[in-house]
């Protein structure tokens, strides 16, 4: 089965196809990725700090159509090779949302097809299935990215059970709103990341939010604001040596990714005890984040559990994940998938209320 995925939920037109055949052993398999297309809107949205929804849903218009294109001069394949079409439903911006859904749909009608919304939480946390080790359910998927924080115990397809999230700002939103305090351009959480290598550990104290708070929920607005306190303490010493000033930043950057990580493993190592789960799952943007994934590892290593990422280029989103998530309900019972050409989006969605009977 060839599944068509079509991601538009915020910045980035993704759209890639799927096929489910090369699985021999009933285990999902890379190989099933033969084509996709990606365009980032990064680029567009940075004048202005942040995603402005109405140029990203004029962008997912103007992108679409040249990556479907893309991805099927990519694998080989024509139209009339596809047998089903996903797309993401929610949550996300209104008016992205609504053009992947009305394209899916069309093309869906046209081609006589069935299609099928996708929760784009659930293309994060199923991608990993797609990474070099392969998770055992049930798991513990640690989903952040720009508009979430969640703990999700995963007991299979369709199966999901919200542990924890953020009361407040998501983990990548936290380092986005870093990053500009610091004078880096958005989305900064990479460059935060980067930049923190030349920090020392210790020089700056920032509070870890909730990290005794005794449950599996996150806050992170208060760290920002501690980032914020110290730039400020730190710009009345007038200080101009740029070598110094770099340093400072440098330093803070070091302290902020320290303190979110310590706060982040420790929430996930609480979720493995509370559960009894032996595999966690790193997934969303923030997953790319090099520190959290070495602290990851080496708590993994010290306290006998596995961890297991997606692939690099599948952590921020994606059309794949949204094939594969289709391409995996569409082989459960009760996946929902249909001919008509009704549809609706979901901006707010909570990824439990989409779980399989
Ligand atoms: O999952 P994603 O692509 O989009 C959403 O669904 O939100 O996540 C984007 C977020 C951004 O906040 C970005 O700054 C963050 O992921 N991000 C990172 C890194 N790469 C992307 N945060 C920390 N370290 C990184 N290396
Ligand atoms: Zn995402």
């Amino acid at each position: 089965m060839i599944v068509l995925g079509i991601e538009t939920s915020c910045d980035e037109t993704g759209v890639a196809l799927y096929n489910t055949r090369p699985w021999e052993d009933g285990k999902p398999a890379f190989e099933g990725i033969l084509g996709q297309g990606l365009h980032s809107q990064i680029a567009m949205h940075r004048d202005y700090g942040g995603v402005v929804p109405e140029l990203a849903s004029r962008d997912h218009i103007r992108r679409v159509l040249p990556l479907l294109g893309q991805s099927l001069d990519q694998s080989g394949l024509k139209l009339s090779d596809i047998d089903a079409v996903a797309f993401t439903q929610g949550p996300g911006l209104a008016g992205a949302l609504l053009v992947g859904s009305a394209f899916a749909k069309s093309l869906a009608q046209g081609l006589n097809l069935p299609s099928m919304g996708v929760h784009h939480l659930e293309g994060h946390l199923l991608s990993p299935l797609l990474g070099q080790t392969v998770p055992q359910f049930p798991f513990i998927a640690l989903l952040v990215s720009g508009g979430h924080t969640q703990l999700m115990k995963v007991s299979g397809i369709g199966q999901y059970e919200l542990l924890g999230e953020t009361l407040d700002d998501a983990a990548g939103e936290a380092f986005d709103k870093t990053a500009k305090l610091l004078g880096l351009d958005y989305p900064g959480g990479a460059a935060i990341s980067k930049l923190a290598e030349q920090g020392r550990l210790g020089m700056l104290d920032l509070p870890k939010p909730m990290l005794h708070s005794g449950d599996l929920d996150f806050s992170f607005s208060g760290l920002k604001t501690a980032v914020l306190n110290q730039t400020k303490k730190f710009a009345k010493q007038n200080i101009a040596d740029v070598n110094i000033v770099a340093q400072f930043h440098a330093d803070l950057a070091r302290s902020f990714v320290g303190a979110i990580v310590a706060v982040l493993v420790s929430k996930s190592e609480k979720a493995l005890k509370q559960t009894g789960c032996k595999h966690l799952v790193l997934a969303g943007g923030v997953g790319a984040n090099v520190q959290l994934r070495t602290a990851l590892n080496d708590k993994a290593k010290k306290n006998h559990f596995e961890v297991h990422y997606p692939p690099l280029e599948l952590c921020t989103d994606n059309g794949m994940m949204i094939a594969f998530a289709g391409a995996l309900r569409l082989l459960s019972e009760g996946h929902g998938a249909t001919k008509s050409g009704a549809f609706n989006v979901k901006p707010r969605w909570h990824l439990e209320t989409n779980n399989l009977k």
